[in-house]
């Protein structure tokens, strides 16, 4: 074990974790689509195959094979459980974060009511926003907007401070948005709000990709987040506090609500993708020996290490993104540098359309998606004329490397 392994992530390793790299397509693929979603770890594709292969049944029950279904969905809950440092009760496996916060915001009907306010911010995807904004309608509760700053994007602390007052019930925010990525003070949102007897939902799907979140020292009341992009299965994972969910409203079968984690599953699990849930921790598991040999740290520190490691080098890799644009006529939303944003940059270009730029870099195997993303707000906030063309975005993961940055940063050039 070299100190060069433990301070640096070793990508070739990493990227022999994904069986997709072997395919042609993949091989030739620069991909910064990861936003959107991930590739998948070997380790959870064997899980989900496993499970299809040989424990697609009813889980649970006296036979042998029931009984191995439900062990392996079990694993699958305990090791994201771990993985994130919380009890298995507190978290939610539902369909996705859109899904998740709906459900949410339902069981929070009686926590508000005409005279209460809640707040919103327009830097999030519209996931964290119209399912509050519908239960405002529903219950006469009025919808605070916290705006960004025109000038960068941004949420100021300063702003939101004026918004929140004694009627504030709730305050739902991102922790990095999926355009900006500029890393939002969660932490001194949650000290606000704990003061002021205000709940906090917290939209991680942007930010956990890029960074484990660490919601032990966050204590947010809510956190939310898309497996699908942290290199898992298509599932939402919600955790909410027990003492939020005792003044919550189940949103599940009236025989179930004695379980924490079945409180606020408005949809039913799907069993295949829980089970292969384990397999993220052997991705992670994998990834911290080969940095750091063995330990016996716990899944939690384990993740958060190898997230250091991979946060990194992500971030080294944003800077080569931003100084070779620097000088190009394109208008990046957020900062122009790393300090304190997420590897996630969207632009706008003088001579192009987000589409053209798109296709552009897709004539040089660059997967890089344009559109709105689901920020709709926020882009209507910064001025974009269509919305529909909106902005290019070039999202980084972790098994992105320098040469790949080269093509994208070369095609931009070449073109402008
Ligand atoms: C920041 C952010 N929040 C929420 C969502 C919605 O997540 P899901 O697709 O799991 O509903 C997305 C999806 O792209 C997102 O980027």
């Amino acid at each position: 074990m070299t100190d060069i392994k433990r301070n640096h992530l070793d990508v070739d390793f990493v990227r022999s974790c994904f069986p997709t790299f072997k395919e042609p397509l993949a091989a030739k693929t620069a991909f910064f689509e990861n936003a959107g979603g991930s590739y998948v770890a070997g380790a959870v594709l064997d899980q989900l195959m496993h499970f299809y292969k040989f424990n697609k049944v009813q889980p649970y029950g006296s036979a042998e094979i029931l009984n191995a279904a439900g062990e392996q969905m079990d694993n699958g809950r305990q090791t994201m459980a771990d993985l994130l440092g919380i009890r298995s009760a507190d978290l939610t496996l539902g369909a996705s974060t859109t899904q998740n916060f709906n459900t949410l915001a339902y069981a929070c009907e009686g926590l508000v009511n005409s005279k209460s306010e809640v707040v919103v911010t327009d830097q999030d995807h519209e996931a964290n926003i119209g399912a509050w904004e519908r239960l405002c309608r529903r219950t006469g509760a009025t919808l605070k907007v916290w705006h960004i700053n025109t000038e960068t994007a941004e949420l100021d602390l300063s702003d939101f401070e004026s918004l929140l007052s004694p009627k504030t019930a709730i305050v739902c925010m991102t922790h990095s948005s999926n355009i900006v990525g500029t890393v939002n003070p969660i932490d001194k949102v949650v000290e606000l709000c704990r003061a002021n007897n205000t709940r906090v939902a917290v939209d991680g799907v942007s930010y956990a990709p890029h960074m484990w979140p660490d919601i032990p020292s966050l204590k947010p009341d809510a956190y939310c987040f898309s497996t699908y992009k942290t290199y898992g299965t298509h599932m939402g994972v919600m955790y909410t506090s027990e003492e939020f969910r005792s003044q919550l409203d189940p949103q599940c079968h009236y025989f179930n609500r004695g379980y924490g984690h079945k409180l606020l599953d408005g949809t039913g699990p799907d069993h295949a993708s829980i089970a292969a849930l384990g397999g993220l921790g052997e991705y992670f598991s994998d990834v911290h020996q080969h940095h750091f040999g063995s330990t016996d740290q716990s899944l939690f520190e384990k993740a958060q290490q190898v997230s250091s490691l991979m946060h990194a080098h992500e971030t080294g890799l944003c800077n080569q993104l931003l100084e070779g644009l620097s000088g190009l006529p394109v208008q990046i939303l957020g900062r122009n540098h790393t300090e304190g944003r997420e590897a996630n940059v969207a632009l706008t270009s003088e001579k192009h359309t987000s589409a053209a730029l798109s296709r552009q870099l897709a004539e040089n195997d660059i997967a890089a998606g344009n559109g709105n993303f689901y920020a709709t707000r926020l882009l209507e906030k910064m001025g974009i004329k269509d919305i529909e063309d909106g902005v290019l975005r070039v999202s980084f993961s972790h098994y992105n490397t320098t040469a790949e940055v080269e093509r994208v940063v070369g095609t931009l050039k070449a073109n402008h």
